[in-house]
């Protein structure tokens, strides 16, 4: 055997037992729909529709590739609810790379799923920010309804009113402190809290709610969003946890055989497959909150994430409608409290979703294939950026602060209710003297930003960081991971 093929085999046989433990069999999640089905009610109220403004939406997918696949999933799915919702196409302002219903890699041309038996989510979804569209400019820009900021797309804004509802979606990765998208710069929180901040200030909204899907999505908000805007958030993770993938491959409910890929995220397919069936005049969003909550936790500890909420909370007594509508055909579906969503079992997390792709299509693609050495090529690519990027900070711990100390300083929590880092200037700069050394950050390696946010914290200059990053990485890996080619991700 060559040595290479030694490599090869050794790596790919971790990769397995790697794998295997991420992912644990999974109960058939059962929805409350299906428990309200026997108790139904005929009483419902119109209280929660009181609202003479105007339902207005931003749905953001912030990721590109097949093998994320599931947040273009989400959103689209978002985006047909809502318009069942009786919300006007108008009204609701859609980003997404739009690289998927017509990936080579997507069995189904021209159709995107959100869950296995689902039906197509992608038909009719209008293309107003879609490719290098998706930016984080942009994205400012429709919020505070700029159109002379805008660049490219269809040039929808929130062009909201005083009296107006407005709602914001946002599946992707993430890590401490900031959003992924396909484009660069990623979306820091400071940044999107001013524009909340100055939304607040323009009086175009009476209340906004956001719902966050992201790891470390509890960073955005933590100790950054203050009460009094009228913003109601919540977030598919706290400050310093994954949030997960599901019905992925090898998974209890997984897709079909023919998808090699996640097709949704557990916190996200819990809020929608809640407010596909239910009359949302009669459930309030504390009562989604709870809901939501309990099947995102997971039945066993090592899976799942908390569920946090953020900013005036007291809007959560107010009825889902306000912000999606209301489905007529689901008038008689009211909200019954002993409906319980059953946290699946086995969920993958979001970092590894990208293996568990490039795996499931090693493992499918037939012997010699020239897909298997792609999928083969694209494993140990994954893997040996994770490696460079796990590697390099280790060494600048080390080297900034002591052998000892190093992995202690870089990785320390701060209490609850502080912002990770209080000068993000100096983490934006840090993360570019470590990618001028080290290379992109990618979607993986955003998991070290609390490091450089610690590295701000202890007082550390750029130049020091870009003596440590000079000597952690001597050069930039070739691999595609690495590639500055989109740019400094801050
Ligand atoms: C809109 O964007 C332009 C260009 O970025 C900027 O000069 C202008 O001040 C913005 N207008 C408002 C009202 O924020
Ligand atoms: C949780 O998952 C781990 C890993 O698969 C397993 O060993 C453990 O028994 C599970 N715990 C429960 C309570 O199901
Ligand atoms: C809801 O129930 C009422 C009374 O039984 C019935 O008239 C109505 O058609 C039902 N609505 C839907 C959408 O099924």
């Amino acid at each position: 055997m060559s040595r290479v093929s030694v490599t090869v085999t050794v790596a790919v046989s971790f990769l397995a037992l790697f794998i295997s433990l991420v992912t644990v069999s999974c109960d058939v999640i059962k929805l409350p729909s299906q428990a309200s089905k026997f108790f139904r009610t005929t009483k419902h109220n119109d209280d929660g529709d009181s609202s003479a403004g105007t339902k207005w939406a931003v749905l953001v997918a912030g990721s590109s590739g097949y093998w994320n696949y599931r947040h273009q999933a989400d959103v689209c799915h978002a985006y047909q609810l809502l318009r069942k919702g009786g919300l006007k196409e108008e009204n609701i302002i859609v980003f997404m790379y739009d690289d998927i219903a017509k990936n080579k890699e997507n069995p189904r041309p021209g159709i995107i799923i959100n869950s296995p038996n689902g039906n197509d989510v992608y038909n009719g979804v209008p293309k107003d920010y879609t490719g290098d569209d998706v930016n984080v400019d942009n994205l400012f820009a429709v919020i505070l309804a700029n159109k002379t900021a805008l660049k490219g797309g269809s040039g929808k804004v929130v062009d909201s009113g005083p009296d107006d509802h407005i709602f914001i979606y946002y599946s992707d990765h993430g890590g401490p402190g900031v959003l992924g998208m396909p484009t660069s710069p990623h979306l820091y929180a400071n940044d999107l809290i001013d524009i909340l901040k100055k939304k607040h200030a323009s009086g175009t909204y009476k209340s906004l709610v956001f719902y966050l899907e992201a790891c470390e999505s509890g960073s955005i908000f933590e100790g950054l969003l203050p009460e009094g805007l009228n913003i109601y958030a919540t977030t598919a993770s706290n400050a310093e946890e994954s949030s997960w993938g599901t019905y992925c491959p090898g998974d209890d409910s997984s897709p079909p055989k023919e998808y090699e890929t996640c097709l949704g995220d557990l916190y996200s397919v819990s809020w929608m497959e809640d407010s596909d069936q239910h009359n949302l005049q009669t459930e309030s969003l504390h009562q989604q909150y709870e809901l939501v909550k309990k099947r995102t936790a997971g039945s066993n500890t090592s899976y799942g994430s908390h569920v946090m909420e953020f900013g005036d909370i007291g809007l959560s007594k107010e009825m889902l409608v306000l912000y999606m509508g209301t489905n007529p055909d689901n008038e008689n579906y009211t909200f019954v409290d002993k409906n319980s969503l059953r946290p699946p079992s086995r969920v993958t997390n979001q970092r590894d979703a990208d293996l568990v792709h490039f795996w499931d299509k090693y493992q499918k693609a037939p012997e010699g294939s020239a897909r298997k050495a792609e999928a083969q090529k694209q494993v140990l690519e994954a893997m040996s950026h994770r490696l460079h990027i796990d590697n390099s900070f280790l060494m600048i711990g080390k080297l900034l602060f002591g052998i000892s100390e190093g992995p202690l300083v870089l990785n320390k929590v701060r209490p609850s209710g502080k912002p990770l880092v209080d000068d993000w200037d100096c983490l934006k700069t840090l993360v570019r003297a470590y990618e001028r050394h080290c290379g992109s950050l990618s979607q993986y390696g955003i998991k070290h930003m609390r490091s450089i946010a610690n590295i701000c914290n202890a007082g550390i200059q750029v130049e020091q960081m870009e003596e440590a990053a000079m000597q952690a990485c001597p050069t930039i890996p070739a691999g595609p991971w690495s590639s500055l080619h989109r740019g400094f991700s801050a």
